[in-house]
């Protein structure tokens, strides 16, 4: 059951945002589709919206209690959730502990490599050019943000590798690699937005030696694994494990 709520303002590949009576607020809803290669994969998948959601509300807490800024404000229920409105950054910010991925397809480093420190990389967020690779320059060209705060964003981004690396660590979960994205809010402050869930992160489970068995996000459906939602849902069971119930929405 969706929950009261404006127009829709936007329509993302896993995600629907939506105006609400606070303008300085926004509603996103997590839906239960699920792309890969830019949308050329698409599926549903039962049950992904919700627990998506749960497991981004549970780390937005952890990082609002760490001190990273971010837009999470409640859950309205168990697929929707309240987040500040933010003026959204066009930029894909990827950070990489493990080497895998596009990197391994793109360079000749080797697939497994321990990226230290870890490896930042900035891409353009626009489906229709397939979110290139930015260098230093090609942003300073864009000026999509100015230099300091590409410093900013970088710093920030840092710290949520740093800080979600060690907890999910301590759940036995590797945080290989991952993408966020950010935005400004209404009061100027640089935020972390967005979702933070098996579909932007790669998480292997320690728990395992199998190379597609310890596979528990999204590289399972673009890889044809199976057991997509199944994986999910042991993230978020080993991080409820460990945290409260995330907080409604007042
Ligand atoms: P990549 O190895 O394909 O470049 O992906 C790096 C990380 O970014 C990985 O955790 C998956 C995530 N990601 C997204 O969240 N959205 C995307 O569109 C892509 C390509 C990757
Ligand atoms: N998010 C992108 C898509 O939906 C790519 C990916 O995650 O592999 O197509």
């Amino acid at each position: 059951m969706s929950p009261d709520h404006g127009l829709l303002m936007y329509e993302g590949k896993a995600k629907r945002i939506y105006a609400c009576k606070d303008i300085d607020s926004v509603l996103v809803e997590f839906k239960n589709d699920a792309t890969a290669f830019n949308a050329l994969k698409h599926s549903q998948l039962e049950g992904k919206g919700r627990i998506n959601c749960q497991i981004s509300a549970s780390l937005f807490e952890l990082l609002e209690q760490e001190g990273i800024p971010n837009h999470y404000l409640g859950l309205l229920s168990e697929e929707w959730m309240m987040v500040q409105k933010v003026e959204v950054i066009p930029l894909e910010i990827v950070v990489r502990n493990i080497a895998t991925g596009s990197l391994c397809k793109q360079t000749p480093i080797i697939e497994g490599k321990e990226l230290s420190p870890p490896l930042l990389d900035l891409y353009y967020k626009d489906d229709s050019l397939s979110d290139p690779l930015l260098t230093e320059s090609r942003l300073e060209i864009l000026g999509i943000v100015s230099h300091a705060k590409r410093l900013e964003i970088e710093k920030l981004a840092r710290w949520v590798n740093d800080f979600l690396k060690d907890f999910l660590d301590k759940i036995d979960l590797v945080l290989v690699d991952f993408k966020l994205e950010m935005g400004i809010n209404n009061s100027g402050e640089l935020l972390v937005a967005d979702e933070i869930s098996p579909d932007t992160c790669r998480i292997w489970d320690k728990r395992t030696l199998d190379s597609n068995d310890r596979i528990l996000d999204k590289d399972r459906f673009r890889q044809d694994l199976g057991g997509v939602v199944e994986a999910y849902g042991e993230i978020l069971k080993r991080v409820q494990g460990v945290t409260s119930k995330p907080r409604n929405y007042k």
